[in-house]
């Protein structure tokens, strides 16, 4: 392993099994070969105020793309239509910022951005394929998504799920690949996803979803600016995370398999989501092996950003389809097994630990299918802005066994007494009050 990794010899132990070997086989094959040794070098600069750096962009990425390396010198490349960079055996080192410019409308227009991302009909302005390649943004360069005026139009606009506001940097259909040191700033929507791809590490991914426009202070004003959705996606590493947003720092969507994250410093927003899940009946959703460890909920300013909802939460649909996605939907089956979250620390967060499975439902509707088992809570600490520290509330029509805490010592506000509220729970150790459950 070469120290440009950035990940030590316990990081590395820590990591389970599988994706030991992952990460490890990443990062040596794509990661790091001798610079010299790429067959191709093409260097950008940006042209200036007032010019689309698009078509250089893009000749210089069809050029070095495959078994190439591609430089970005500092400054703001000004981007004004869809790109996608397809990366095989190549490097690109990203000193400066690829600037979307914010035409909303131009956007919204459904054949200038990407429908890549299956999962709730998004939008994709910037896409990257391919595999065994390495985005190094060195913390100086990245993404910037001109969020403001977006974040300021959809206050006065009704906004919906797939109504083609775009993901900022989508990685679609990867193989072995590594993003290290990336900044994007001002995400308009959800900041990065991750769908059917693997074997895909991110050390090192800064998001700063921030509203600057006092007609919205103390409201949340840049609602979905998810840090990342994962789908379809399996051996997903994310390390060195910093990411304020006022929506699910992390989101561990529909099929994702043996994801590992570490060092997670999320400020404000919902805090890690699972879900939703169960949105599609014809499509069940597996989640199962998922290692988070480090994690830090930050309260900010309530002028700034008013919540800090949740430290990490898990939600379906309920069993009943009420109209379709991407804004309805419900009815799908599946699991989420095999969770450890370990060394999470609290600031204030509304709801610790929640488990509901209602998520766009009515109270008529079947209960839910999808299945939660073993989830782990291990070595929380911090504050929450209530009493409950946990609420399982889950499925009748599919209790919870195997529910796992450890060493969770969060406090309640000062002056109360803490309450847990399990609703179908099998079984669980550790969590006194946690009332359980005999199945059939
Ligand atoms: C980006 O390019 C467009 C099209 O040429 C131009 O109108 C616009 O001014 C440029 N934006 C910046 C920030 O340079
Ligand atoms: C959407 O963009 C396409 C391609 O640029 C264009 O032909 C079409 O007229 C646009 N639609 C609207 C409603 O602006
Ligand atoms: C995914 O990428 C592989 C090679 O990297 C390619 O052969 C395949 O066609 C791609 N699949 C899709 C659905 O784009
Ligand atoms: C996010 O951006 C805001 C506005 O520019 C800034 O005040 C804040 O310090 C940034 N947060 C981080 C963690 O860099
Ligand atoms: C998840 O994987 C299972 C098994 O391969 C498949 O049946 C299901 O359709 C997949 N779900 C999604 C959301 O892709
Ligand atoms: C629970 O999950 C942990 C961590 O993934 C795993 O080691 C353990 O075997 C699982 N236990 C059960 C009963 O499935
Ligand atoms: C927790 O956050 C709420 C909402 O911002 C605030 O009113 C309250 O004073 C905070 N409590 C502590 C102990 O910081």
């Amino acid at each position: 392993m070469r120290p440009q990794s950035g990940l030590s010899r316990d990081d590395m132990r820590t990591v389970f099994g599988a994706l030991l070997a992952a990460v490890a086989a990443v990062l040596v094959s794509a990661g790091e070969l001798p610079r010299g040794s790429y067959s191709k070098t093409c260097t950008l600069k940006p042209l200036g105020a007032g010019r689309d750096d698009t078509d250089q962009i893009e000749a210089a990425i069809a050029k070095c793309g495959h078994y190439g390396m591609t430089v970005f010198e500092p400054g703001q490349y000004n981007v004004t239509r869809k790109m996608t960079w397809d990366l095989v055996g190549s490097r690109v080192d990203m000193h400066g910022y690829l600037s979307f410019v914010p035409d909303i409308d131009y956007w919204l227009n459904a054949s200038n951005t990407y429908r890549v991302v299956f999962i709730q009909n998004q939008a994709s302005w910037f896409v990257v394929t391919g595999h065994d390649f390495v985005i190094d943004a060195h913390s100086s360069g990245g993404i910037n998504g001109n969020g403001q005026p977006w974040w300021s139009h959809f206050h006065t606009v009704t906004r919906e799920d797939g109504d083609g506001r775009p993901i900022a940097f989508t990685l679609k259909n990867v193989t072995r690949a590594l993003v290290k040191d990336f900044r994007i700033e001002s995400q308009p929507f959800w900041c990065n996803t991750v769908a059917d791809s693997s074997e895909v590490v991110y050390d090192g991914m800064y998001c700063n979803a921030t509203n600057q426009d006092p007609l919205y202070a103390g409201k949340n004003a840049v609602p979905n600016t998810d840090g990342i959705n994962t789908y379809r996606s399996d051996k997903i590493s994310l390390y060195n995370w910093d990411i304020t947003c006022g929506d699910d720092c992390l989101a561990i969507k529909g099929n994702s398999t043996n994801i590992f994250a570490k060092h997670i410093t999320c400020r404000g927003g919902n805090g890690i989501a699972f879900g939703s899940l169960g949105q599609y009946v014809d499509l069940p959703d597996i989640v199962d092996n998922v290692v988070l460890e480090d994690l830090k909920m930050i309260r900010l300013d309530p002028q700034v950003q008013p919540n800090m909802a949740n430290g990490v939460y898990f939600k379906t649909w309920t069993g009943t389809v009420n109209s379709s996605p991407p804004t309805g939907g419900g009815g799908g089956g599946g699991h989420v097994s095999n969770v450890v979250t370990k060394g999470v620390s609290l600031d204030n967060v509304t709801v610790p630990v929640h488990v509901y499975q209602t998520n766009g439902g009515h109270s008529a509707d079947a209960p839910s299918t999808l299945q939660f088992s073993n989830l782990s809570f291990i070595d929380w600490t911090g504050t929450s802005q209530r009493s409950t520290l946990v609420d399982i509330e889950c499925s009748s029509g599919a209790p919870c066994p195997w529910m796992r805490f450890e060493n969770f010592n969060v406090a309640p506000p000062v002056g109360t007494t803490a309450t847990v509220k399990c609703v179908n729970v099998v079984s669980e150790s550790g969590l006194p009050g946690c009332s359980t459950i005999t199945t059939a």
